[in-house]
């Protein structure tokens, strides 16, 4: 026997009766990213290696274990091959921040308002709640270093959770990291808080303390969390105009009721990161490491990249987690849409009147299904029955030599002869009175 294939480990496979779910996420977020006039941008799933090393950072978790290489099946080796390693994207925010330079974003009218819906991937080891495939819903607002700005994203991550009905599961952790101007500072009294504590930190975080003690801050191992209790706050440490900046956002919040919790711990895995960073946490969890999404200003990325200064703020939310908790709290989600009529069919003539009627109703908006194979009276009935339908047209030889068809309704088992000549405005009738 043929060995059976498996899907890869930390994927999923998305089949029919959960896809409303996903269906679901993407709508809210699309009505609420149109509201406030983002647009909506696709970028490659695959991108240059050094987009996300230069951008996320070198020595961060998804750049030094965690990013799937993309090449060429079997390595066959041609003259037009690329010579720079490429990679599926671990996230949105590089690929968005190159397409602003690229296509020249700058000179539209700013900020630049971007929304994106889509998997990313990330070799990690998979386990409830971490997918090596996942999807992400991504909010990018370029060109303003208003704290406005950071309000109006934080008041739509508010809307998003609200309107998918798991806003009073999750609570907004914020902190700000300060800029240019204060990390040197942070640095050093981090590294001279820490240093004696150096052989009890765990193997990642002694590393880190050379290379970015900041996140040491937000490791989730107890020995480092413990540690790190006594550290010097960054919120203590940030320069007049960061801490100006951080206070009229928290005050803003604060008039917009939005709920949200001081974390001055909260660093962020990414190494582009400024100023306002927040993540939105599940409240039921007591250890406050479900995440459901997170996000943060990136003032110096687009100048990193090579385009010209300018400040950047975004959200990315983990939809499989998102998901997760709408089950959990059981949240009433719309069906998707089926077919609101089914066609039967029997003998040769009938069909083709059949095939030519669904294509015509078709054309017309209506939504139409019918039998894909050569089956009897009674199973396709059967499978209107099925389908949900809330009228089915039944075309017999008697229908097609009188040029009308029979049509039942469904819900109320009644039936009539309708002439095809009027077939059109009666079904849009008829549904109109079943609220369709
Ligand atoms: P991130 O925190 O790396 O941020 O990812 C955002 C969210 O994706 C996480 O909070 C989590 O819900 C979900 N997520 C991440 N990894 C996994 C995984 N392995 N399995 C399941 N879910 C996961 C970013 O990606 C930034 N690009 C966000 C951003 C946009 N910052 C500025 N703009």
């Amino acid at each position: 026997m043929a060995e059976i294939i498996q899907k890869p480990r930390g994927t999923k496979d998305i089949l029919p009766d959960e896809q409303k779910y996903w269906q679901f996420v993407e709508k809210i977020v699309e009505r609420r990213c149109r509201a406030l006039e983002f647009g909506k941008i696709e970028t490659p799933i695959f991108e240059y290696a050094k987009l996300f090393s230069r951008g996320i950072g070198e020595t961060t978790d998804i750049v030094e274990k965690e990013m799937f290489e993309v090449k060429r099946y079997k390595n066959i080796s041609t003259q037009d091959e690329e010579n720079d390693q490429m990679v599926l994207r671990p996230e949105f925010t590089a690929s968005v921040v190159r397409a602003y330079i690229e296509k020249g974003m700058h000179v539209w009218p700013q900020p630049v308002k971007l929304f994106s819906f889509g998997p990313v991937f990330r070799y990690e080891r998979p386990q409830k709640g971490r997918y090596r495939q996942l999807w992400q819903f991504n909010l990018e607002v370029l060109g303003s270093d208003q704290p406005l700005t950071d309000v109006v994203v934080l008041l739509l991550i508010w809307q998003i959770f609200t309107d998918l009905g798991i806003n009073d599961s999750i609570i907004i952790e914020i902190n700000s990291i300060g800029c240019k101007t204060c990390r040197p500072k942070m640095r050093k009294n981090l590294i001279n808080y820490l240093s004696p504590y150096n052989n009890a930190l765990c193997g990642d975080c002694q590393r880190r303390l050379q290379t970015n003690p900041l996140r040491i801050l937000d490791c989730k191992e107890e020995n480092c969390q413990k540690i790190v209790q006594g550290a010097p706050q960054l919120i203590d440490m940030l320069c007049t105009e960061c801490k100006s900046h951080f206070k009229a956002v928290l005050e803003e919040l604060d008039d917009l009721n939005i709920p949200y919790d001081l974390n001055s711990r909260l660093v962020r895995g990414l190494d582009y990161y400024t100023r306002t960073t927040f993540e939105v946490v599940d409240i039921s969890d007591v250890a406050r490491q479900s995440v459901l999404g997170g996000g943060g200003r990136y003032d110096n990325l687009v100048e990193l990249y090579g385009g010209k200064s300018t400040p950047a703020i975004g959200f990315a939310g983990g939809v499989e987690r998102i998901i997760e908790k709408i089950k959990e709290r059981g949240v009433k989600i719309p069906e998707i849409r089926k077919t609101d009529i089914y066609m039967v069919q029997i003998g040769d003539k009938a069909k083709k009147l059949a095939l030519k009627l669904i294509c015509e109703l078709g054309k017309a908006g209506l939504a139409v299904s019918c039998s894909f194979g050569k089956d009897s009276l009674k199973s396709q009935l059967k499978a209107a029955d099925k389908s949900e339908a809330k009228l089915t047209i039944i075309i017999g030889q008697r229908e097609v030599l009188d040029q009308t068809v029979i049509i039942k309704d469904m819900f109320e088992g009644c039936q009539e002869t309708i002439e095809i000549n009027e077939l059109q405005n009666y079904l849009f009738n008829k549904l109109r009175s079943k609220n369709v």
